[in-house]
């Protein structure tokens, strides 16, 4: 089995049955499942029809002629802002859409009716800049509720959007907006972050000093420092929207118009463009909104804590739930300001039913330890969610016995950028769940674990998730690179879709997302996945957080090596060190025993919370660093590496 897939080592008999309440009262069924294993195509045409407002219905769910450039609703035309808003008025325009809460303290309550308003001035607000259907509008900005407005008044006039992430550089900026062409930029002064402005607008300036393209810059005024507006070319959004009228016709778009780009960031490559269209990528977000989160748009408050610029936060902040009239939180801050229960303080003041959040925050959560979930009442919660990575099993078994209360259901997502929307996680009321997996695809999708040749591994086998349907929400390319598209995602196994992800298929059936193929090592000619060992050594009541790595090894190809960050007051030693090592062999075999452990109190993040790899390899084989622009927490990769100087020393 080492030729042909990934080992599959770890162990988890937890399972958690489907609660008496989901059964009785969830939005879906075992009906739904069998429904779409008939019929996927009809299913999801169903599910386009009954979900969304068309100003033309389509016939035709999916046209392959062209595989992989697969169609979906091709004849169909709707504009997803009027899903996301008129549709709603006239019996819900005083639903509140947003609770929006600043870092500071401030607070802003947003009803439908007033975020109709807002996107309606604002898209006046870019026609009169010059803006037209078809443009690409570049937009960096921190977490306003000015964000959605935006790009709900984009999708209003039929323009494309391209959400640049408010963390990232200048150079980011100038790779994007000149990859799309963008000729407007959207930001903000600055944006509060930690009790700091982060100035976004100084970005955009040295941004916009690098590439012509940018003619305007709409700056919508936030944090209130002194910032730089260049006469004729930048304007303030409050000056742009005054005397705007409040009614905008929304442009009837076809179904496979452009919606929006967003860049993943390559670890080393180009950022790819992802592509994703109207009418299809509506349907499988407001499905999938309301099928794993089981949303009751009449009780629920619902609180997606990512960011709009990544997206989770397109898909689940903005476009699901705006579509399924929901009503929304929004922090515009970081979970520890101004102390570490601030997302506690939320659920607990809003009410807040529904939670969706990331594994990197989970395990802060766990580090930083239950006194902060204590100070607040969270009983208002009834589902818990996590996307982004593979959650441990333990960080699994944390947030649902600390935030959860032990009575809320846990939906573990699985799906990309790519995908755009939710592919793989249980289904309340249907789904019985094991900590650390993301158990089998949702309604529709269809997905198979694949050894090196293509062939699906038996039951308790690992190797390579694929996707072996094409489904509505599906990129429809890489912006300007079909070559790239075709070559990344669908060459590798004929036909199928190829996520990039290792993955084992339990004796149940469950799939058990293991993170990137390149997270592999190969031990002894054994493939272990990271993830394995890294949960093993979570496990371990001293450990909060561990990222493993395959490092060069003369005798075993690679020999893992560890790096551990404690929770709590533990401390490392070199006792720690040994029972460590020791307790992965228990848990899940020799074969898997770290070589060495690093103790740190960091590891180094991309900005959206994922553990870089590829960093702590090039430090334990002793190589110069690779790029660390792209991290969140750079400094700790010097520390790291001075560690392991000193290690290896002893
Ligand atoms: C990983 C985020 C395991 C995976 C929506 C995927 C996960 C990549 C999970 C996409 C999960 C995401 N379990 N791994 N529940 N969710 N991943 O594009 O490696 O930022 O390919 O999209 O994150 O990351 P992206």
């Amino acid at each position: 089995m080492s030729e042909s897939g990934i080992e599959n080592l770890l162990q988890e008999d937890r399972l958690f049955p489907p609660l008496a309440d989901f059964v009785a009262t969830a939005n879906t069924t075992q009906d739904h499942f069998d429904e779409a294993a008939e019929d996927y195509e009809a299913y999801w045409m169903r599910q386009a029809r009954e979900r969304l407002s068309w100003f033309k219905e389509p016939t035709v769910a999916l046209n392959d002629e062209n595989a992989p450039f697969y169609k979906w609703f091709e004849d169909g035309e709707l504009n997803v802002s009027y899903n996301c808003l008129d549709r709603h008025l006239d019996a819900g325009g005083d639903k509140v859409a947003y609770h929006w809460i600043g870092e500071p303290g401030d607070k802003r309550t947003i009803t439908y009716n007033d975020l109709a308003t807002e996107v309606n001035k604002f898209a006046n607000g870019l026609k009169s800049l010059g803006v037209e259907r078809g443009d690409t509008v570049a937009i960096y900005m921190g977490m306003v509720p000015e964000l959605p407005i935006a790009m709900l008044a984009c999708a209003r006039i039929g323009a494309a959007h391209s959400v640049i992430f408010g963390g990232f550089s200048a150079d980011a900026i100038v790779d994007r907006v000149e990859d799309a062409g963008s000729k407007l930029l959207i930001t903000c002064d600055g944006a509060w972050r930690r009790g700091t402005i982060v100035p976004l607008k100084e970005s955009c300036d040295e941004a916009m000093s690098r590439t012509e393209l940018i003619e305007n810059c709409v700056v919508v005024r936030r944090t209130e420092q002194d910032v730089s507006m260049q006469d004729g070319r930048d304007v303030w959004w409050h000056d742009l929207i005054a005397d705007q009228a409040d009614t905008c016709a929304p442009e009837h778009m076809n179904a496979e118009d452009l919606l929006y780009l967003l860049y993943t960031s390559g670890t080393t490559a180009k950022p790819k463009g992802i592509m994703h269209t109207t009418g299809g990528y509506l349907t499988g977000v407001a499905t999938t909104h309301s099928q794993v989160f089981d949303l009751k748009p009449g009780s629920d408050v619902y609180w997606c804590a990512a960011d709009v610029g990544w997206v989770t936060g397109h898909s689940y902040i903005v476009y699901g739930p705006l579509t399924n009239h929901a009503t929304s939180v929004m922090y515009e801050g970081t979970p520890d300001f101004p102390d570490k229960d601030r997302l506690w303080s939320i659920i607990a003041e809003y009410g807040v039913t529904i939670l969706y959040t990331a594994p990197t925050a989970i395990r802060a959560f766990m580090k930083w330890g239950v006194e902060y979930p204590e100070r607040h009442d969270l009983s208002s919660l009834r589902l818990l969610g996590t996307v982004g990575e593979p959650i441990n099993p333990e960080a699994w078994m944390w947030y649902h016995e600390n935030i959860g209360g032990g009575r809320c259901p846990i939906v573990d997502t699985w799906w990309q950028t790519e995908t755009g929307g939710i592919m793989i996680s249980p289904i309340p009321g249907v789904t019985a769940t094991k900590p650390g997996s993301a158990t089998k695809p949702i309604p529709g999708i269809f997905a198979e674990v694949v050894d090196t040749e293509g062939d699906p591994v038996p039951l308790g086998g690992g190797g390579f998730l694929t996707i072996t349907k094409p489904w509505p929400s599906m990129l429809r390319s890489i912006y300007g690179d079909d070559d790239r598209y075709v070559s990344t995602y669908w060459s590798r196994y004929p036909g199928r879709y190829f996520p990039g992800d290792g993955a084992k298929f339990d004796e149940n059936g469950y799939i058990w997302v293991l993170g990137r193929v390149d997270d592999v090592m190969n031990v002894s000619g054994h493939r272990i996945s990271t993830m394995e060992v890294e949960s093993a050594l979570v496990s371990h009541p001293s450990v909060a957080e561990a990222a493993v790595v395959g490092a060069t090894d003369d005798l075993t190809g690679q020999a893992i090596a560890a790096f551990v960050t404690l929770r709590g007051d533990a401390q490392g030693s070199d006792e720690l060190h040994e029972e460590l090592r020791q307790h992965v062999a228990d848990k899940i075999g020799a074969i898997a025993k770290p070589k060495s452990i690093i103790f740190t109190p960091d590891l180094p993040k991309t900005r959206s919370g994922k553990i870089m790899r590829r960093l702590l390899r090039d430090i334990s084989d002793h190589r110069a660093l690779g790029d660390v622009t792209t991290l969140a927490n750079a400094d700790v990769v010097q520390a790291i590496a001075d560690q392991q100087t000193e290690y290896d020393d002893d």
